[in-house]
């Protein structure tokens, strides 16, 4: 069974997602939407995203939050010109106010699969978290479009994802780019108890 959240619920009542009750509903005005690469000022934002996504469960393997110093040493490896981050910027308008915001809503990475291999330097990995509150509105899918036609140009020839069996939602997003299954790691991941594998879906660019 698939909630509207896209995980499976396999095991019992999937935790709610959307927006938080404390939070003010945003308007996203796509059109103010700026995708840029992220420089160290994003990574506060960068963590916290990710870190959502751990709580979240089954949408990364880390099961502790992270730090931004954790980090920095990641994104130290994610050089612009070679595996860039890219950051989704929007400018938000408040339901009944005229005040504009400025906030990271979501960020793609590309990184790189065995690290000093030169055989495999025309492959990165592609991973992408969308702030919990601003998803099923497009962000997701203009980051990855984006990222799809910012890496030919850094050389890349194949783009793979690695992503929990469960989750539904980049399964989705991934098939409508044109990935597709290239691996199954069977019952590998262990959260707490409740043990699902690992999908790899692969692109030729
Ligand atoms: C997967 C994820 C990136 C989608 O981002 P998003 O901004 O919400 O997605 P979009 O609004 O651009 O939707 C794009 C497509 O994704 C799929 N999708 C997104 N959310 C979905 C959901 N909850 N259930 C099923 N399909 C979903 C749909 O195919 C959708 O297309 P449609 O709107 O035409 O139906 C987002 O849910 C997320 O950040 N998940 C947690 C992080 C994660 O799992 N990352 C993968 C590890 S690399």
């Amino acid at each position: 069974m698939v909630d509207d959240a896209g995980v499976l619920s396999r095991f019992g009542k999937p935790k709610p997602k959307g927006l938080d009750s404390s939070t003010p509903i945003l308007k996203i005005r796509h059109f103010l939407m700026n995708i840029k690469i992220a420089t160290i000022s994003d990574l506060k934002s960068i963590t916290e995203i990710y870190n959502q996504a751990i709580d979240e469960e089954f949408y990364t393997a880390d099961l502790d939050h992270i730090t931004v110093s954790d980090r920095e040493k990641w994104f130290k490896q994610h050089s612009p010109h070679k595996y860039p981050i890219f950051v989704a910027e929007n400018k938000f308008v408040a339901e009944n106010k005229a005040e504009n915001k400025n906030v990271i809503t979501g960020w793609c990475s590309l990184s790189s699969h065995r690290p000093g291999r030169k055989a495999l330097e025309s492959v990165a990995e592609i991973s992408f978290y969308i702030h919990k509150n601003f998803r099923r509105q497009g962000v997701g899918k203009q980051l990855i479009e984006y990222t799809l036609r910012e890496a030919p140009k850094l050389g890349f020839k194949n783009l793979f994802a690695l992503l929990i069996d469960l989750n539904n939602a980049s399964i989705n997003i991934l098939k409508k780019y044109g990935f597709t299954q290239w691996g199954h790691l069977p019952e590998i991941a262990d959260f707490n108890g409740k043990i699902c594998g690992q999908f790899i879906y692969g692109k030729k660019l």
